[in-house]
């Protein structure tokens, strides 16, 4: 049984495995407590952050080639539990949806949205799976059988991946869509690095406000004792990755206590907090074509910041 208690020491066996090691390093999962997700819906409103507005855009602009792509009576299935204005453009133009299928392993953030958008569309049956999408989970089978299924992630979330884990979730979502099924994913484009770099160095301060709050839950939530004001924010592209890498700086030289373990940091020392992969829409066809899916459609803004795609299976 995978109870709360024994997810939550998988968590912190997760997390003294990661700063154990010579990079140390901690998941972007462990970002998102309740001040994390405020936070990052406020990156999501500035300025420099041009992902969400573009790839919003994107749907708004394309909506009705997209409605006809993914033909009637599907079955959506968004990988995460789905509350964004992007996820209500879907719902609002898609033809006789079959079924919403938000995904996600927050039980409370899951069914909460589940509620608030099953009240803004009363004739859509919405039925949420809890479930870690990072491995193949069950569908429910609504009233109207679906047609097929269409796999949906917003956000260029894909990008918080290394290659090897990027793949193995394509492949989860090629088995998820099935027979004659679709994955529509927004990816973020690779692009002139000092766009990039502003995206995550806000002026406001928030994206380092966001990246700090990882020190502050590790405390509130599994004892540590990191003092905050001894790390700062730092986020560089490597444009040979292709990749934002984003970590929690040390400023001195220190020692941390963590689940009975001692770690010491020196001056200078980082520790990994955040990949965010920017692709070139070959790369991305290229990583895709591995996982068995076909790029049948891209939608870009005029800029190419931001590329939304619709993949068949193969
Ligand atoms: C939600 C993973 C797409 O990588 O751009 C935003 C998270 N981190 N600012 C991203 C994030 C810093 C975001 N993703």
């Amino acid at each position: 049984m995978n109870t709360p208690d024994s997810a939550a020491a998988d968590d912190l066996a997760e997390i003294l495995a990661g700063l154990r090691m010579p990079a140390k390093r901690i998941s972007p999962k462990y970002f998102y407590d309740e001040r994390g997700s405020q936070l990052f819906d406020e990156i999501t409103r500035l300025p420099e952050y041009y992902l969400t507005d573009t790839e919003l855009g994107i749907m708004q602009d394309n909506i009705d080639e997209i409605a006809d792509l993914v033909g009637y009576q599907a079955s959506l299935i968004e990988f995460g539990s789905g509350s964004s204005m992007k996820t209500r453009v879907l719902l609002e133009s898609l033809h006789e949806l079959a079924a919403y299928v938000p995904v996600d392993i927050s039980e409370e953030h899951l069914l909460e949205s589940a509620k608030l958008i099953q009240s803004e569309f009363p004739q859509i049956e919405i039925a949420p799976v809890v479930a870690d999408f990072t491995k193949p989970f069950d569908l429910p089978s609504p009233r109207i059988p679906p047609k097929r299924n269409i796999v949906y992630f917003p956000g260029s979330t894909i990008g918080n991946l290394e290659r090897d884990d990027a793949l193995s979730l394509l492949d989860v979502m090629h088995q998820e869509a099935g027979e004659n099924g679709a994955l529509l994913i927004g990816v973020d484009l690779q692009k002139d690095p000092a766009l990039i770099e502003a995206a995550y160095n806000d002026s406001a301060g928030v994206t380092a406000e966001f990246n700090l709050n990882m020190l502050r839950r590790m405390n509130n939530d599994y004892g540590a004792d990191f003092d905050l004001d001894a790390f700062r924010h730092s986020a560089r592209y490597d444009a040979d990755e292709g990749r934002v890498v984003t970590r929690l700086v040390s400023l001195k030289d220190q020692v941390v206590h963590l689940g009975g373990e001692t770690f010491t940091l020196r001056e200078n020392e980082g520790i990994l907090t955040e990949y965010s992969h920017k692709y070139t829409l070959e790369g991305f066809a290229a990583m895709a074509r591995q996982s068995g899916f076909e790029v049948e459609r891209v939608w870009t803004d005029t800029q190419r910041l931001f590329s939304v795609q619709y993949l068949l299976r193969r």
